[in-house]
């Protein structure tokens, strides 16, 4: 558990915000992988404490921050985007598995929807600095909801879909064209219709699969057994045997 002080709350879209934030009197942990998500405790009316799970969007090592996406979907994650530079976010991290680092060589496409695509900035990031090329697929409304764009431009190549055909191709991520090319790994975390789509596409290609559940989470622990998923073990809570599944461990 570590105090972080917010650096930069960047509001890049309506409902989104990037907080950078640095520890307090502490350094980062020296192992943050690609897909583990933080706890954040938020005040809530009743002034008790109350997390929420958030994925690590970057670990900036040089500067010692931990960068993360926050899309405003009720009071907890709306109170984090109302803070101000200065004001500090009590964290738990990092929690949860992360996604398997694939063998050099491999074609990897990385998928995102919404704040889904939050993970997929850390990982490409990783990816790159291993000597790796991957690829992202990311989708979104239209193009003015298309999120830290100028980011994944630096790591790799996009194929981007948009709803209302704004920017790259008009349609779903599913539908996209780079899903007809032929790749060994495809990473998605994203709305479920989403995930379930890329699931099946990546089966149809002979792809090898993980998705990043988004399962709703109180403690992170394993302790309230809010987020459980069934598996072909038999249910798990995603917060401590995942937030990362390959598909062929789901029911889907
Ligand atoms: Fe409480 Fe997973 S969030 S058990």
């Amino acid at each position: 558990i570590i105090d972080f002080e917010i650096v930069e709350n960047r509001h890049i879209h309506a409902l989104y915000s990037l907080l950078v934030l640095r520890p307090v009197n502490a350094t980062l942990p020296e192992e943050i992988l690609p897909g583990q998500f933080v706890e954040v405790a938020v005040d809530n009316s009743a002034g008790t404490f109350l997390r929420r799970p958030i994925s690590v969007n970057n670990v900036d090592r040089e500067n010692g921050t931990l960068w993360l996406l926050v899309r405003r979907a009720g009071d907890g994650t709306a109170t984090m985007i109302s803070k101000r530079p200065g004001e500090l976010l009590n964290l738990v991290l990092p929690l949860g598995n992360g996604f398997t680092i694939p063998a050099p060589g491999q074609r990897i496409l990385l998928s995102g929807g919404g704040v889904g695509v939050a993970p997929m900035l850390y990982f490409g990031r990783e990816l790159k600095r291993l000597g790796m090329n991957p690829e992202f697929l990311l989708g979104a409304r239209s193009k003015n909801d298309l999120l830290q764009i100028e980011e994944f431009e630096k790591i790799g190549k996009l194929h981007i879909s948009t709803d209302d055909g704004s920017a790259g191709e008009h349609g779903i991520v599913t539908t996209n064209s780079a899903l007809s090319e032929k790749w060994d790994r495809i990473y998605c975390c994203g709305p479920l219709p989403m995930m379930k789509a890329i699931a099946r596409e990546a089966r149809r290609i002979g792809a090898d699969c993980e998705v990043s559940l988004e399962n709703m989470m109180a403690c992170g622990l394993g302790a309230c057994l809010c987020c459980v998923e069934p598996t072909v073990k038999g249910n798990v809570c995603v917060c401590t045997e995942g937030p990362v599944f390959n598909i062929n461990q789901l029911t889907w």
